[in-house]
């Protein structure tokens, strides 16, 4: 089984990587801006990953399973969300349209992880609470990995109920909200020094280093990676004030 992820601040690559290992799978493991995906794309199982958004896929995710529609007929995929809080249907979300183009659902699971919106106040916890989060995160993958090997593949947010959880819970509410921000990031030019971090990290190149400044473009899927990896903490897209720098490796 390859796994394709997308992973803003690191969480999601941290369960997918765990999970694989867990189940002493040595498939590829690859983020969705490589090169390289297409080729991780052709095994006939696949782990699909990303963060949950607003109960929603991240509009990159969405959009490479549509622009790839021919190749998913008959693919069996194993879906991962992470979240802060709540997913609702976060896997559903992809299922729905894999299967709208052929692919297998074989399963899938929400795992619980440190927030990654570094610029609301709301869900901030301290380092050591999210420490414990990644740890319960990990044992409940070992646990997965577990039932896995037998053949019990988890089912969360694959249901009915939970699409409609998902649907009323978040989605109708946020939906436009994550669209609109897609030309939102806020880039201090008093605080940048142009070290060019953001627009090498960037998964859909949104950041431009112009005149020994970032610039940001109209394409982020508020994956959070610049906001949480700025050296000068310049960076904000939902909120005005910085209050948390997110990344797994404060939390492993
Ligand atoms: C724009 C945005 C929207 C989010 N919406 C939700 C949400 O609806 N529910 C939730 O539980 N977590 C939400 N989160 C939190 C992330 O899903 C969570 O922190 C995730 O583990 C981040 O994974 P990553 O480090 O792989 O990017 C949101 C994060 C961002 C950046
Ligand atoms: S990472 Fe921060 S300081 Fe570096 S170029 Fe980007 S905005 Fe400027
Ligand atoms: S601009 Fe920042 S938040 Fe937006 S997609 Fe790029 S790295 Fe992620």
């Amino acid at each position: 089984m390859n796994a394709i992820y997308l992973s803003g601040t690191g969480n999601t690559r941290h369960i997918v990587t765990l999970l694989l290992n867990e189940l002493g799978n040595d498939g590829k493991i690859v983020p969705i801006e490589s090169d390289d995906v297409m080729e991780a794309l052709e095994a006939d199982e696949l782990l699909i990953a990303y963060p949950t958004m607003f109960s929603n896929i991240p509009y990159l995710v969405r959009d490479f399973i549509n622009r790839n529609q021919n190749v998913w007929k008959g693919k069996k995929v194993f879906l991962i969300t992470t979240m802060g809080l709540f997913a609702g249907d976060g896997t559903g979300c992809a299922a729905r349209l894999l299967k709208k183009y052929g692919a297998v659902i074989t399963g899938g699971i929400q795992v619980k992880m440190p927030d990654s919106i570094g610029d609301c106040k709301a869900l901030k916890k301290t380092a050591e609470q999210n420490r414990a989060i990644v740890k319960k995160a990990e044992q409940r993958i070992t646990t997965i990995a577990k039932q896995m090997k037998e053949g019990r593949y988890p089912q969360e947010g694959l249901s009915f109920r939970a699409h409609l959880a998902g649907l009323f819970g978040q989605r109708l509410w946020f939906y436009n909200k994550a669209m609109s921000y897609t030309n939102k990031l806020k880039i201090n030019p008093d605080k940048c020094v142009g070290c060019g971090i953001c627009a090498k990290s960037c998964p859909t190149q949104n950041i431009r280093i112009v005149d020994g400044k970032a610039t940001a473009n109209a394409q982020c899927t508020m994956c959070y990676r610049c906001v949480s990896y700025c050296p000068k903490q310049a960076i904000t897209l939902l909120g005005k004030t910085l209050h948390q720098q997110a990344g797994i490796e404060k939390y492993t």
